[in-house]
């Protein structure tokens, strides 16, 4: 690739999706074996990720979270992941990681809470339901592993609830039928970066959800250069090669090391 053009000054600000956790052996959303793609008897998936589903059948969408937060335990950070931790070192301030994976590796394989804003949420946390408070808990680790179509026994469900209140405790992600914020997703933030940055580089997306295309639109609109990882095209790969910018067909470790190095990481 040609060398990134990206002004020494500049912020530089990763967008990363699904296809970066893919090469650590967790399924993507929308591919072939994706959670989106995979039903149940009982249920097509998207219907169990809304605050709908959740407030008729909270232990159905319970045990689905705790079957997938039992994938991302088991998974490890990938090569892609321990670059973007040394990214952050090399770039400083200039550094920020905006994530829509909830698998929470990113921060595993080193990034900090700080520089890493997870605007889908984190699956390894909870919240309350009735919103008594907006404080975020880990899910307390007896809950253990679940497996996909199992149910909880009566003894986890007992321990999900809110350690303030003792009310229902929900899942901390962002469901279909919710709107992003700022306090809890970074929302505003979010799109600030992207209106700052000299470079935007999108790691493993298919494009599907508001504030990041908000953000690649935003960053391509002000002239920023706009980069797209992925092997399979799509809009951000357009509006990348609309703008200026780059799609690299690869694979997000590939790709990363060549955005890497166009940054000056040797
Ligand atoms: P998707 O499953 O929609 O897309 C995954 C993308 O990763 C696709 O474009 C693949 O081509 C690409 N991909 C697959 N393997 C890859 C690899 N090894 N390297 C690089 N790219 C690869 O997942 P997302 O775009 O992340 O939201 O989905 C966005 C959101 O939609 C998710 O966060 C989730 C979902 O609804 C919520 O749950 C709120």
């Amino acid at each position: 690739m040609q060398k990134l053009r990206i002004a020494n000054s500049k912020p530089v600000v990763f967008l990363t999706g699904a296809g970066i956790s893919a090469e650590s052996h967790i399924p993507t959303f929308r591919g072939e074996e994706g959670y989106w793609t995979v039903g149940s008897k009982h249920y097509h998936p998207t219907e169990l990720a809304t605050r709908q589903a959740f407030s008729e059948l909270p232990m159905d969408v319970w045990a689905w979270y705790l079957f997938r937060r039992t994938v991302c335990r088991r998974a490890e950070p990938n090569p892609g992941h321990l670059l973007l931790a040394r990214l952050e070192k090399h770039l400083g301030e200039r550094f920020l990681l905006v994530t829509q994976n909830v698998d929470g590796l990113h921060l595993r394989a080193g990034n900090s809470l700080e520089k890493t804003y997870q605007v889908h949420g984190n699956i390894d946390f909870m919240r309350c339901w009735k919103e008594c408070c907006t404080d975020l808990f880990p899910i307390p680790l007896e809950i253990g592993d679940l497996e996909r179509g199992e149910a909880l026994s009566e003894e986890q469900k007992a321990i999900l609830v809110c350690p303030k209140c003792q009310g229902l405790a929900r899942p901390h992600v962002l469901w279909f039928d919710e709107c992003y914020d700022e306090q809890i997703f970074r929302f505003h933030s979010s799109l600030k970066a992207a209106m700052k940055c000299g470079a935007l580089i999108s790691i493993g997306s298919s494009g599907s959800t508001n504030l990041p295309t908000q953000m690649v639109t935003q960053a391509s609109a002000r002239g920023a250069v706009v980069v797209d990882i992925n092997p399979e095209g799509g809009p951000y790969a357009r509006m990348a090669q609309a703008g200026g910018g780059f799609w690299l067909r690869e694979k997000a470790g590939t790709g990363l090391q060549k955005v890497a190095e166009g940054l000056g990481l040797t």
